[in-house]
């Protein structure tokens, strides 16, 4: 089996390469030109999987790309990810994580339309459906950032491609999802980071925006096993993917400080230019479907991974000191 991960280099895409590899695939990634290769996440990966340069913004380099590899899997994680970066730079990430999406459609469509087809759907389509939750398949979105409305038009674009076409096209609508490789614009990984630090005496405050915001917040490892399964299923189709518990921003600063020996309250500064235009206060999964049809289950809890997010970063503090 030959399969095709776009984002690649990001948190999802370096679990999910390794996923597929110790599955036996042949795994092959689209990476985008930058100054500086981001090859972090995929260090020990590297030798084993083929990497591509292209851009979902370049539609002929995606033409070329899936023409090249010929995928049985196609997976699209490439995306600008970041909720607030996309109050700065809507046009781009419009472009990127909504046309880009319908550009690798075409592709594949026009390509290997027998392929199967994940794309990454998110919560933050949800937005401010506060009045339905926890969120399922069938509540309606009410996206809050230029990211959300992206992710909308490009899930709505997938299905429309399994309606009009009949591609083998899944969307993983799934909630926050983090791991020691998450990136350090992420509040999760940016406290963790923080109370490692501010425990060795490298940093002595964080500044963070809400601290009463609400997440379902869930291990990426767990997540990738959910898009692999739907990719494995007779029928293509949709699912929410969360652990269905929510926790606020300032209880995982609780429990990541409270892991080092500290108070959080010591060394965190709320810092209004944090705050979003506007925020989506609280989001709730509810994973009936995917547990149910997928037999999907998460197997990292909150705490759990609260815990391997700091630990990490306490060994990587330890590491530099010691180099
Ligand atoms: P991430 O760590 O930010 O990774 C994003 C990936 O997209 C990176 O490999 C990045 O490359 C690549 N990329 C960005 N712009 C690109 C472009 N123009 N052309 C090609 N590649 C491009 O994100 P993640 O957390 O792994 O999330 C994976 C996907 O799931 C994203 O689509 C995200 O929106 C979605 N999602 C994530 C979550 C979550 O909680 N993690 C929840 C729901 C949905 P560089 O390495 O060069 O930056
Ligand atoms: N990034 C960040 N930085 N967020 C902060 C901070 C801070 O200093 N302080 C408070 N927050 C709050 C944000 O306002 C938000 O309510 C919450 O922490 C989570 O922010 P992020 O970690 O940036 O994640 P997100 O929920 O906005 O978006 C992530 O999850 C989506 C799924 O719901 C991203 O991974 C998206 O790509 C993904 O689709």
């Amino acid at each position: 089996m030959i399969a095709l991960i776009t984002g690649i280099t990001g948190q999802d895409g370096a679990y999910l390469a390794s996923l597929l590899l110790d599955k036996g695939y042949d795994v092959h990634g689209i990476v985008r030109r930058t100054s500086s290769p981001n090859g972090v996440r995929l260090k020990e990966i590297a030798d084993r999987v083929t990497l591509h340069s292209g851009d979902l913004s370049d539609a002929g380099s995606l033409r070329r790309i899936v023409g090249e590899v010929r995928p049985d899997e196609v997976y699209n994680l490439a995306a600008q990810s970041h909720v607030h970066a996309s109050f700065d730079q809507p046009e781009y990430t419009a472009d990127v994580t909504g046309a880009g999406v319908l550009r690798l459609l075409e592709a594949v469509k026009e390509i290997v339309p027998d392929a199967r087809l994940y794309q990454a759907s998110s919560s933050e389509m949800f937005g401010g459906m506060l009045a339905t939750s926890p969120q399922h398949e069938a509540t309606p979105f009410h996206p809050r950032s230029p990211y959300g409305c992206a992710k909308v038009f490009a899930h709505h674009a997938t299905v429309n491609y399994r309606e009009s076409y009949g591609l083998h096209a899944s969307c993983g609508i799934l909630f926050n999802h983090e791991s020691p490789l998450r990136g350090e614009q992420f509040v999760t990984r940016k406290i963790a980071r923080a109370a490692a630090r501010i425990a060795a005496g490298r940093q002595h405050r964080v500044r963070l925006g809400n601290l009463d915001a609400k997440r379902d917040w869930g291990f990426a490892g767990d997540y990738v096993r959910a898009m692999w399964l739907m990719l494995q299923q007779d029928y293509p189709g949709d699912y929410v993917v969360a652990t269905g518990e929510t926790h606020t921003v300032r209880e995982f600063a609780e429990r990541a400080f409270a892991r080092v020996g500290l108070d959080y309250e010591r060394f965190v500064v709320v810092d209004s230019a944090l705050y979003r235009p506007a925020e989506v206060d609280v989001l709730l999964g509810w994973p009936q479907k995917a547990k149910r049809l997928l037999g999907w289950e998460p197997e990292i809890g909150f705490a759990e991974l609260v815990e391997m997010m700091v630990d990490a970063e306490v060994r990587e503090v330890a590491h530099a000191e010691a180099a």
